[in-house]
């Protein structure tokens, strides 16, 4: 069997326990462990001057990792990645800035890795990028002469054409991802964007099995949404129930009910618009007060982005103006926190609070909100309360389901979800339980690997072209 190698921007943690950074690191980390392989990325270092990678190696996975200098990190991650993609592929456009010079350097640091990551290859591995720090990488892998099989899977919203077009360099970033055999998205909604821009543009076309063929390229486009193990979280959860942070929180709790939220702090999580909705259901329902604390979580990234600054400043502000307003001696409405939790950790606080309240106003899957259902005890189920917006409303039929944009809707969707009858709620976990176990995240990975390894064979590649051929002819 063939090697695999995953690159990414963010290599995980690589010590069990230690808190994960986000979607990817977790969806990964537990993929790679099960078939082993490479994972081959930036080491979150900064260095004076580039060098050859680090390699460390534990049980059946090998950390390969190389430090960024201070410029490729300004340019790269800071900028291009952070400061354009991120947000453009948000819909936040208005946050967006582009900079050439960023923009070159994202491009050259593509360039780096890829020759870093040649040296390491082997004829037979197959190569899964993940991630928009990344869409060029193939490209550059190719340009050196690298014929592996290299897939893409993209963690965040691909926006509709429209949005896209508003980062300059548009075009030759969708030129550079027809260089991969697999680009894979969370949701359909994504794919269709990708292939409207694609057929839309004049680009190129697709066949009804999803093979696009655009710039003399063929490539399988796929929607393939990540999932989690709902067993084993729902087994931490249980298990995790001692711990002290998790009893303190039960005895500060008494009768009084919670809404657990948990996020990075990122505009794109919608955290002024919740607690604002929150703060809706108080002023409503004062018959609430002193019995519902919302508690939410959210450990600051990217602290060194403005825009990143400027949401801190402003949740702050929202968090003490509500509690100024709300608080009792012996009660404080919103409790906000800027940590971080070992993962097991907040398993537990899911499984005691009553409402998971996940409203992203733009998220490409959101694991948390996966993870909060799995998290449940099936006797006595908490209600998760979910954006439309987050890719996993299309996997989480019994969800609240509500338009972050909507305040009044929200607060009234928290109340249902706080008076929610036992068997109602009982129904509605059963409802995303089964879609979870389903399509968990082996599912994903082996669904991806298999597609990527069928269609890097070059008999099958030409089959589809003559088949797509045929098509168009008989059209
Ligand atoms: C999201 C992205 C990941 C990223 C993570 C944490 O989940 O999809 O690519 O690693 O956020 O962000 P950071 O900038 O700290 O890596």
């Amino acid at each position: 069997m063939s090697r695999l190698i995953v690159v990414s921007n963010r290599v995980a943690p690589t010590q069990e326990g230690r808190p994960a950074a986000g979607g990817l690191a977790i969806g990964v980390l537990d993929a790679l462990k099960e078939t082993g392989g490479v994972w081959f990325g930036w080491s979150g270092e900064i260095v004076s001057e580039a060098a050859p990678p680090v390699i460390d190696q534990q049980d059946s996975v090998t950390y390969a990792t190389v430090g960024l200098t201070k410029r490729d990190y300004d340019q790269y991650y800071r900028g291009f990645s952070n400061a354009t993609l991120w947000p453009a592929f948000h819909y936040r456009n208005d946050l967006a800035r582009f900079d050439r010079q960023e923009y070159a350097g994202y491009l050259r640091v593509n360039v780096t890795l890829a020759k870093q990551l040649k040296a390491l290859l082997e004829p037979d591995d197959i190569v899964w990028v993940h991630d928009y720090h990344l869409l060029p990488f193939a490209r550059c892998l190719r340009d050196i002469g690298v014929t592996n099989p290299i897939g893409f899977f993209l963690h965040i919203p691909f926006p509709v054409p429209e949005m896209l077009r508003t980062v300059p360099p548009h075009e030759e970033l969708v030129k550079c991802m027809c260089s991969y055999d697999v680009v894979g998205f969370q949701t359909e909604a994504d794919r269709q964007s990708f292939v409207d821009y694609i057929e839309r543009g004049g680009h190129g076309s697709t066949s009804d099995d999803g093979i696009v063929h655009a710039y003399d390229r063929f490539l399988k486009v796929a929607a393939y949404p990540i999932g989690i193990y709902p067993d084993s979280i729902a087994k931490a959860a249980a298990q995790f129930a001692d711990r002290k942070v998790v009893k303190s929180l039960r005895d500060s709790m008494r009768d009084r009910k919670l809404i657990m939220s948990v996020d990075r702090l990122d505009y794109s999580k919608g955290l002024v618009e919740r607690f604002q909705a929150f703060e809706r259901l108080l002023q409503n329902a004062p018959g609430w007060h002193g019995r519902v604390s919302l508690v939410q979580i959210a450990p600051p990234t990217r602290s060194d982005v403005q825009t990143y600054q400027r949401i801190r400043q402003n949740l702050e502000g929202e968090a003490g103006r509500i509690n100024g307003r709300f608080a009792q001696l012996d009660w404080t409405p919103i409790q906000y926190l800027n940590r971080k939790y070992e993962r097991n950790v907040l398993m537990a606080l899911f499984r005691l609070s009553q409402v998971g309240y996940v409203t992203p106003l733009r998220d490409g899957m959101n694991l948390v909100a996966k993870e909060y259902v799995a998290s449940q005890d099936p006797e006595d189920p908490g209600v998760l309360v979910l954006s439309q917006f987050a890719g996993a409303a299309e996997q989480l039929p019994g969800a609240l389901v509500v338009n972050p944009f909507d305040l009044s809707q929200m607060a009234e969707a928290l109340e249902r979800a706080l008076s929610m009858p036992l068997a109602e709620r009982q129904a509605r976990h059963a409802d995303m339980m089964g879609p979870l176990r389903e399509n968990n995240l082996s599912v994903w990975r082996d669904t991806f690997l298999g597609d990527l390894r069928r269609v890097a064979n070059a008999s099958s590649v030409t089959a589809k072209a003559v088949k797509l051929a045929d098509a168009t002819a008989g059209r």
